[in-house]
């Protein structure tokens, strides 16, 4: 009864039952490692706390839900991602919807130099406590491609060999915005723009599953703290290589109406972009996160 007074305090969506899931609601894995489509739940009506509690776990254990059908308005969005904590502020991406600073705008068309998201990464890991997790609804798809695809960050880890990871464990990398951002959004804009730059374990435990995930990628990840330049240079591009393995992946194939919500923590993803020039358009809110940790003495069950 405790969270649902500080939900109710906390202006986060009001809650009148707690009961959870119904047995109208199904889930539908997409692989063994990554991805589940939930059907049966109207993401534009208020959520009570069991049904909140049930997809956090879901999304820690399979790192991206996906749902059909869906209409929500920008408010009905950002209380949606509410119910999972504080709306996140993105230090750098430039094409924001009006009078919603929480919302970003995802597009492309036949005038884009760029799309959003256009290879590996976890949202804004450069912040010092990045983002828990993404909702992106989808308005308008291409006639054909524009897929997202998603690779679950536990199975990477789990799948390198025992010598790596005991290497690995506990070492640390900096994770710096200005390795993307710069040359994304800074270029004719602001030279003046500090970018965020922070140090994260390079295997973190998450907070909900305890299981181990590998946490560097190509866009925010520039060097192993522990390691020489060369050293760290060849262990980082051995691991942004091993982490697109296909196995480790799902793939979502968007409609009009979709929505996906994935775990930062643990997966990674990638936004194709080979429908030019073609329109695609979505709207993204970002959920706050904590610092990550490595904690040595967790191993779940299910950890690799
Ligand atoms: C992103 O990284 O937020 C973009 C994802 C997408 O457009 O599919």
């Amino acid at each position: 009864m405790r969270a649902l007074a500080e939900r109710w305090r906390s202006g986060r969506r009001r809650v009148r039952i707690i009961q959870g899931i119904g047995a109208s609601v199904k889930f539908s894995k997409l692989t063994p490692h990554c991805g589940v489509e939930i059907s049966g739940l109207d993401l534009a009506s208020p959520l009570d706390d069991g049904t909140i509690r049930e997809l956090e776990n879901a999304l820690a254990a399979n790192g991206v839900l996906f749902f059909r059908d869906q209409t929500m308005t920008p408010d009905q969005q950002k209380a949606l991602g509410r119910c999972f904590g504080e709306l996140h502020l993105h230090p750098a991406y430039p094409d924001i919807l009006d009078g919603h600073p929480e919302i970003m705008v995802i597009r492309a068309d036949a005038n884009s130099k760029h799309v959003a998201g256009e290879d590996w990464h976890s949202d804004v890991s450069c912040d010092e406590e990045p983002p828990l997790g993404t909702i992106l609804h989808m308005h308008t798809v291409p006639p054909v491609g524009g897929d997202t695809l998603f690779a679950s960050m536990y199975a990477a880890y789990a799948a390198l060999s025992k010598p790596i990871r005991d290497m690995i464990d506990g070492m640390t990398a900096v994770h710096d915005g200005e390795n993307f951002y710069r040359g994304r959004y800074g270029q004719g804009g602001d030279k003046a723009a500090v970018y965020p730059r922070a140090e994260h374990p390079v295997v973190i435990t998450h907070p909900v599953s305890g299981r181990r995930a590998l946490y560097v990628n190509r866009f925010f990840t520039t060097r192993i703290v522990q390691l020489s330049r060369r050293e760290s240079d060849g262990l980082l591009g051995l691991l942004f290589s091993h982490i697109e393995t296909p196995e480790f992946q799902c793939r979502f194939r968007w409609r009009t109406g979709s929505v996906a919500f994935w775990d930062n923590r643990c997966v990674q993803h990638h936004a194709m972009w080979d429908y030019f020039p073609e329109r695609r358009y979505g709207l993204r809110v970002t959920i706050k996160g904590q610092k990550p940790v490595f904690r040595p003495d967790v191993r779940a069950a299910t950890a690799g």
